[in-house]
């Protein structure tokens, strides 16, 4: 009589497997779901904080265009732009600007303008600024960057959209210039593209 018990032994290693195998595939695809749902819930309270949900009445991830513009939006990559619409008639942008030169890299934005061209508001989504300086750009530690709600093209004027140590309008904070002189810079780089690009910001 043969002997089946290494045969057996090996069969139920491979069933072992395969079942192993099959349950991480599915936890790995239920967590990276779960983040991917985090994540879109984390980007709309962001893009509501900007722009109040009861202003608009599209689904704002519905609504996405891609645009490049290096100089413009600071990033050689394409920049996300979310549209928000009330009855179909446009009433803001939020784009995914860059500010390039941040103290210890790239800063990323969020840059909401209403379609009158003015600040709705602008959040940093993105930054490795240092913890105490140039962190407080997070609305969580300071309100620092809610100092350019309504703010617009023409207010302040162009010759003042810098930080005061510069000889313009808006506060720096204290021992950390660099971080705000890129964002100032970014968001008014982000004003001056949704001006020129008004029509192709907002086009069904
Ligand atoms: C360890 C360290 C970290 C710093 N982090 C930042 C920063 O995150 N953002 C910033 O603007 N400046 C930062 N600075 C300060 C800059 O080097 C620079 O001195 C400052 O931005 C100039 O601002 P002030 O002209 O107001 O002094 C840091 C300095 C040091 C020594």
């Amino acid at each position: 009589m043969t002997n089946r018990g290494p045969l057996l032994a090996s069969l139920g290693l491979v069933i072992i497997g395969v079942v192993a195998g099959g349950m991480s595939t599915w936890v790995w695809s239920k967590t990276a779901t779960q983040i991917a749902v985090n994540e879109r819930s984390y980007r709309l309270r962001a893009l509501n904080e900007i722009v109040p949900p009861a202003r608009y009445d599209n689904n704002l991830f519905d609504d996405i265009i891609s645009i490049r513009d290096r100089e413009l939006l600071g990033s050689d990559d394409p920049v996300t732009v979310y549209r928000a619409r009330n009855d179909g008639a446009p009433v803001a942008a939020i784009l995914t600007a860059v500010a390039p030169k941040g103290f210890s890299g790239a800063i990323h934005l969020l840059v909401g303008v209403y379609a009158d061209g003015t600040l709705a508001g602008v959040r940093v989504s993105m930054h490795r600024e240092t913890a105490g300086l140039g962190d407080q750009i997070e609305i969580e530690k300071s309100n620092w960057i809610t100092v350019f709600d309504r703010r617009s093209l023409a207010d302040p004027l162009p010759a003042n959209w810098f930080v005061r140590k510069d000889g313009g309008e808006f506060d720096q904070i204290s021992g950390a210039t660099i971080t705000p002189r890129a964002i100032v810079k970014a968001i008014h780089d982000a004003l001056l593209y949704f001006e020129a690009n008004r029509e192709l910001l907002f086009a069904e």
